[in-house]
């Protein structure tokens, strides 16, 4: 089974040296794995919260598309996608919008911090706070119950809004009466490395400490290192590995022998130029190789454009089939088309017609089966199994999942998802068949 990992990234920055340490690299790791569907995706919607200065966000967007690809995210792999090219996302955002309470929001740490700020001044509480700071968390939750991911890997200051959204996606669930969404968990890395910065505090940003990760090149980065801060000791004294901000980031890139022996130069008292020096040598070994592929990208941001429309596509097609199913149970239905319980009752008053499942023999060793709609076209064809109990099991959790279906648009046919994996396609693509095959699950579900 795999699990769906998503995670955004707010597109107002140039990524540094923390940055790429802290999330990029293990992110690109993770996204490795067999088990893992894994999505990332620029959140420059979320970047218009904090910023307004268009020309910043421009520049931002490329600059972190580019290090994530450079840093060997493998759009093929993986869903790499900007969230202003997902249209359901903003439309999702006014669904949960409507069903999320404004006290919840008043509670989130970001617009209490900004209000506890006013208090401290003695402004009126809510200046200088747009409705988008408000409602952050909701199209935080919207991206994240799109896409029905499971895990989402965040640092500790985004917590909350990995629980607001789960509160909002179940508060939906429940309102209308289905499983429409997942209800994602949070992520926190805990094994990974925070970077000192160059005055020894976290790296950061809003410290302005930062060592940049590509930016100006291996000049800017040697420049960065050698303005680290460091205690007095002279060239020749012991130095203690232990505090210093050069051991840890070193750590951060080396294995245990090289730290080891830069470990030991230290306590033998190699000066802190020099330390400095060695310092850069192994952050550039590991970062001159990405570099080069980062320049190559940003002199074509063609490319790096064609990349995200393409991941737009795969994420759509699977948000935007969701979407069209939670408007139909919301109310939002196109007019004169039956709702799918009238119609099942119609059936069922005509004789007990109803969608059916047929299993057969696929082969020496295998089963498939079918599903035909209540008048006999056929909607699915399972993938292969080798055990026929297997494929009963999964034909009784089709049976139940109605609007939480999750259907995928793969070429010239839909795929039916289950715990992100494919386990059924239509024999043809089409908003026709897809209707048919929603009327399908949702009449199963309402006889289950
Ligand atoms: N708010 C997140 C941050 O600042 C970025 C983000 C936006 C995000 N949407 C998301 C992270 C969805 C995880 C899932 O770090």
């Amino acid at each position: 089974m795999q699990t769906r990992v998503l995670t955004g990234i707010t597109t107002t920055g140039t990524p540094h040296l923390g940055n790429y340490v802290g999330a990029i690299r293990p992110a690109v790791k993770a996204s490795r794995h067999a088990d893992v569907d894994a999505f990332f995706f620029l959140a420059d919607y979320h970047a218009l919260i904090k910023s307004d200065d268009a020309a910043r966000i421009e520049r931002s967007r490329l600059e972190i598309a580019a290090t994530w690809l450079a840093a060997g995210l493998d759009p093929a792999r993986v869903t790499f996608y900007r969230q202003s090219d997902i249209p359901e996302i903003p439309e999702l955002t006014w669904f949960l919008t409507c069903v999320t309470a404004k006290g919840l929001l008043n509670r989130a740490h970001a617009y209490k911090a900004a209000v506890d700020r006013n208090g401290e001044i003695g402004e009126d509480p809510d200046a200088g706070v747009t409705a988008g700071l408000y409602m952050y968390p909701v199209l935080m939750a919207a991206d994240i119950l799109a896409f029905d991911a499971h895990k989402v890997p965040v640092g500790r200051d985004q917590i909350q809004h990995i629980e607001m959204a789960r509160d909002i996606g179940q508060r939906f669930n429940h309102i209308y009466g289905r499983d429409f969404f997942v209800l994602p968990e949070v992520v926190i890395e805990e094994q990974v490395a925070t970077l000192p910065g160059l005055d020894g505090r976290k790296m950061s940003k809003s410290y302005d400490n930062t060592v940049p990760l590509f930016a100006g090149g291996a000049k800017a980065l040697r420049e960065a290192i050698m303005r680290i801060v460091t205690d007095s000791r002279a060239p020749g004294e012991a130095k203690d590995p232990d505090s210093s901000s050069l051991y840890t980031i070193f750590r951060a890139f080396a294995d245990e022998a090289e730290s080891a022996a830069f470990r030991q130069s230290l306590l033998d008292g190699i000066g802190w130029g020099e330390a400095k020096q060695r310092l850069f040598e192994r952050i550039e070994t590991d970062v001159a190789p990405m570099r080069e592929r980062y320049e190559a990208l940003i002199a074509k941001p063609d490319e790096i454009e064609a990349i995200l429309r393409d991941g737009a596509a795969k994420a759509r097609a699977i948000a935007s089939p969701k979407l069209a199913a939670i408007r139909d149970s919301i109310g939002l239905r196109a007019m004169g088309s039956t709702p799918a319980a009238k119609s099942n009752k119609t059936a069922a008053a005509k004789g007990g017609k109803a969608p059916r499942f047929a299993s057969f023999r696929d082969g020496a060793t295998g089963f498939r089966f079918r599903l035909f709609a209540a008048d006999g076209e056929e909607l699915l064809l399972s993938m292969p199994f080798a055990d026929p109990k297997a494929g009963g099991a999964l034909q009784q959790r089709i049976r139940q999942l109605g609007h939480a279906a999750v259907l995928r648009e793969d070429g010239e046919a839909l795929v039916l998802e289950l715990d992100g994996e494919a386990v059924a396609r239509t024999p043809q693509a089409g908003d026709e068949l897809l209707s048919r095959l929603r009327e399908a699950l949702e009449q199963l579900a309402a006889q289950d």
